[in-house]
């Protein structure tokens, strides 16, 4: 579905890995079968992870626009704030960045350790900002684009998570193409995917790419954000026009989005003691990091899930992993004792 779109290169070539995860499986009951897909090992560029994907079909429309500067936003520890300051210095563009202050911490080095080390270190103009969190356009976003252009500039946006831009949603619609070939390869078919959801564009994309061949509601949405009704409101908005994009031939419906609101608690960017327990799991089952914010969140709810007989005996559950361990150190005290 994405022949006709321009994509800019930001991953390695070829598919992520699909892996099985036997002490997982083992350690979970062993009546279903847990994978991964390793999205967060997609990449060269300053630890990776999903946000690639969807910067590759939006960078082409930024160089064509003759930008000289990425402008972007996000929490301090963002993820995705860390890709577009990789993306700028790989394609040789300035990069300004507003942090929002979206999270509460505890750690004296939150704001200089993880993503926003490595942001600076890339070379983008990173100020913090005293807001709290949002999905949606901001104003302090709009305010910094103008900022460059009175200093002579010409910024390219992307909004927060590169989700409500309009080639937001192609990266994971191709995501949803790559593991339907890579099923083809291994001789199965897996019955649900776990993804971790926020600003939505990841979840929207695969579930508009997952609906070409009717298993969408095998998309099984773990909300991060705590306002789910303003993410799946978002992700609604973006599985209607990615879809349109890519002449899907029809209108998804209500219940093929799936999200699940249950492991958001607290709040975004604060880990429960049953996430940071999902943390430790695949740390000493499998040895596959998650984060605090986002994929330690969408781990818990594949565990309690397949806890509570969610998946049907015999399932195959693929956990995509998005990206995200950076923000770890962000949280050095929770930590501390491992
Ligand atoms: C590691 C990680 N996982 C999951 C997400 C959620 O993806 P999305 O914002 O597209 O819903 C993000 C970004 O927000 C992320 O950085």
């Amino acid at each position: 579905m994405l022949e006709k779109f321009e994509r800019y290169p930001l991953t390695f070539d070829g598919p992520t890995p699909v892996e099985y995860l036997p002490r997982m499986t083992e350690a979970l009951g062993g009546k279903v079968e847990i994978w991964a897909k390793r999205d967060d090992c997609n990449s060269g560029l300053a630890l990776g992870g999903n946000k690639l994907r969807k910067l590759e079909y939006i960078i082409p429309d930024a160089i064509a626009s003759n930008a000289d500067t990425l402008v972007s936003i996000g929490g301090v520890q963002s993820n995705h704030t860390r890709m577009v300051a990789a993306v700028a210095a790989k394609i040789g563009m300035k990069c300004r960045l507003v942090q929002e202050s979206w999270v509460p911490h505890e750690d004296a080095v939150y704001d200089r350790v993880g993503n926003i080390l490595l942001t600076r270190l890339m070379g983008a103009d990173s100020r913090i900002v005293d807001e709290g969190f949002d999905i949606g356009i901001r104003k302090s976003w709009e305010d910094a684009m103008q900022a460059v252009r009175d200093e002579g500039g010409k910024p390219y946006g992307i909004p927060a998570g590169a989700s409500v831009h309009k080639f937001g949603g192609l990266g994971y619609v191709g995501f949803a193409e790559e593991v339907c070939a890579q099923e083809a390869d291994l001789g199965i078919k897996f019955d649900y995917i776990v993804v971790c959801v926020v600003t939505g564009s990841t979840q929207a994309g695969m579930i508009v790419g997952f609906a070409a061949d009717d298993r969408a509601e095998g998309v099984i949405g773990i909300d991060a954000s705590g306002i789910p009704e303003q993410t799946r409101a978002q992700v609604r908005q973006i599985v209607d026009s990615t879809a349109e994009l890519v002449e899907l031939g029809r209108v998804v419906r209500d219940d093929e989005i799936v999200i699940n609101p249950d492991y958001a608690y607290p709040a975004y960017g604060v880990p429960s003691q049953e996430t940071n327990e999902a943390i430790r799991f695949a740390a000493r089952t499998e040895a596959m990091i998650t984060d605090p914010v986002y994929e330690g969140k969408s781990m818990q709810g594949m565990m309690d899930l397949v806890k509570k007989g969610f998946f049907p005996e015999g399932s195959k559950v693929l956990y995509a992993h998005l990206g995200g361990a950076p923000a770890l150190n962000g949280y050095s005290y929770t930590y501390r004792n491992g």
